[in-house]
């Protein structure tokens, strides 16, 4: 539960599913309404975790220390950007989150997640929460795709990162991770479906944040 004043949403969804294109222009709806809007992604977001992306997103290493680099990378994340904006009062998008951990390195490389579940509760322990709550996202924004499709929008389109490299079989896995994720949420987790035409998914995602009462 979200004590604090401002408002977290987080965007999902394997890669290729077209999450990123939507993030500015929600941001832009809620700006028209006189709001103040974090953009942000993960990992990454400051200067930090922005490097601990790169190193990531590029260097080979074994599945602990990829969660190990995720999760260190939100937790300077969270430090720096997410909590002081959502103790402002601001609207925080956030380009991924934790369920991308249990998606990618979780059910992805099939990495224990009772591990996972541990770290995310050491680094998403805040002071602005009492004990035992974690920060979560008030919602999470799942742009749904079957892999096949999304491969298909990726290829060509630019040169892949170590993720965007991986072989079918790994994003059947991650989205049935993210499956798995949303059906155990159903009250964050919002399922946008993803294989319809840009304007369809555009007004799929703001009738969701509509129907919670945050865009007026
Ligand atoms: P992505 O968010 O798709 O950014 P871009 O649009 O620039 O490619 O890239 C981040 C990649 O990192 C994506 O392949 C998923 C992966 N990832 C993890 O494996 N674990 C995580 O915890 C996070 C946040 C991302």
């Amino acid at each position: 539960m979200n004590r604090t004043p401002g408002l977290f949403i987080t965007f999902e969804g394997i890669d290729g599913a077209g999450k990123s294109s939507h993030i500015e222009t929600l941001a832009a709806e809620f700006r028209s309404r006189g709001r103040t809007v974090v953009v942000t992604r993960e990992p990454g977001g400051t200067a930090l975790a922005e490097q601990l992306r790169s190193l990531a997103l590029n260097a080979p290493m074994d599945a602990l220390t990829e969660a190990l680099l995720m999760f260190a990378a939100r937790r300077d994340h969270l430090q720096q950007v997410i909590e002081p904006a959502l103790a402002r009062g601001d609207v925080v998008l956030c380009d991924r989150f934790t369920d991308a951990t249990f998606a990618y390195q979780g059910h992805g490389r099939g990495f224990d997640q009772a591990v996972l579940s541990e770290l995310e509760r050491w680094v998403q322990t805040v002071p602005a929460l009492p004990a035992g709550v974690l920060r979560q996202p008030d919602a999470t924004l799942w742009f749904d795709l079957a892999p096949e499709v999304a491969a298909e929008r990726l290829a060509g389109a630019r040169v892949p990162d170590k993720f965007e490299a991986q072989p079918a079989e790994f994003f059947r896995r991650v989205a049935a991770g993210y499956a798995a994720r949303a059906a155990a949420d159903r009250g964050r987790f919002v399922r946008i479906a993803a294989d319809q035409p840009r304007d369809r998914v555009w007004a799929a995602l703001l009738q969701a944040v509509r129907s919670r009462g945050w865009l007026g």
